[in-house]
């Protein structure tokens, strides 16, 4: 039997932390812990996400709902994580920032494989990766993957519900157009059906939670560094607040006017 260590590998985890910074100074340790953090997390959300798809094919509505909850409380603490961070004031973060040079969560492979798993697919993020290497690879596979969206709209005619064709048959590499063809179906599952309709919502959760990670990110972006430029070459938090309130599923949004 492994021990613990041996097991969860604790020493390699633990040899991974190397700060670049003289002394180094104090705050850069948890700026590399907590976003070591994060890809650990990204890395459990797109095996669960990719577990859901699964799930969704087979018609299991209730373990998809199951997983529905754990992505959502993975989120929760992403979302909160943010706390700890912003215990980092703006002189500490300057104190080893320029060691950054040009590395940002901008570059963050994993981020952009959960974007594209759930629907929201940008071709242009592509190109932030050099031709041949390995994230633009996994990436360019992501992308002309079914999303998220894709697996509930085919679980839906699978179970019956008259979904559009230009919906089922959509470009899946394309981000996620509104269907007004797909209101009056999506109006009827959450009319006569309370599972289904549960599971819409949760979708409508995490399209919330992803938006309220955003937010927090970059008020957190705000705080730290002002109207600064990114280190990954953007306008910083300017950009930032351009991705704000992009739905994801936009359809489930949409019909709540029409309820
Ligand atoms: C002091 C802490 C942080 C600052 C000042 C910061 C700043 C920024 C800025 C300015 C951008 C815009 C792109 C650029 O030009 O660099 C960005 C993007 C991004 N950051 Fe952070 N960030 C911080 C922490 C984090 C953490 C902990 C994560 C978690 C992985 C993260 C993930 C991302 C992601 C995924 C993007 C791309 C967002 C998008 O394009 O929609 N950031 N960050």
């Amino acid at each position: 039997m492994p021990s613990y260590a041996e097991y969860l590998k604790v020493n390699e985890l633990l040899a991974l932390q190397c700060p670049l910074s003289e002394g180094p100074e104090h705050d850069e340790m948890l700026f590399i812990v907590i976003h070591q953090v994060y890809e650990l997390w990204f890395k459990e959300l797109l095996h669960e996400v990719d577990y859901l798809k699964h799930l969704l094919a087979r018609r299991d509505a209730a373990r998809s709902l199951h997983t529905l909850k754990r992505v959502l409380t993975i989120l929760k603490v992403g979302v909160a994580q943010i706390d700890i961070l912003e215990t980092m004031t703006p002189i500490e973060f300057l104190s080893f920032r320029e060691r950054l040079e040009s590395g940002s969560g901008f570059q963050s492979f994993q981020f952009r494989e959960l974007e594209f798993v759930l629907g929201a697919k940008a071709p242009a993020a592509l190109e932030r990766y050099p031709e041949g290497s390995d994230h633009r690879a996994r990436l360019t596979r992501r992308m002309a993957e079914p999303t998220l969206w894709d697996a509930f709209l085919h679980f839906l005619a699978d179970l019956g519900y008259a979904v559009p064709r230009e919906a089922l048959a959509r470009d899946v590499a394309a981000p996620i157009e509104s269907v007004p063809a797909l209101h009056p179906i999506l109006i009827e599952v959450y009319r006569r059906d309370p599972t289904i309709a549960t599971l819409c919502e949760r979708l409508v959760d995490l399209d919330e939670g992803l938006q309220e990670w955003r937010y927090r990110h970059v008020k957190m972006v705000q705080r730290t560094i002002g109207t600064k430029r990114g280190t990954g070459g953007s306008e910083g938090a300017a950009y930032l607040m351009t991705t704000l309130n992009r739905p994801i599923f936009p359809d489930l949004w949409a019909i709540r006017t029409e309820l």
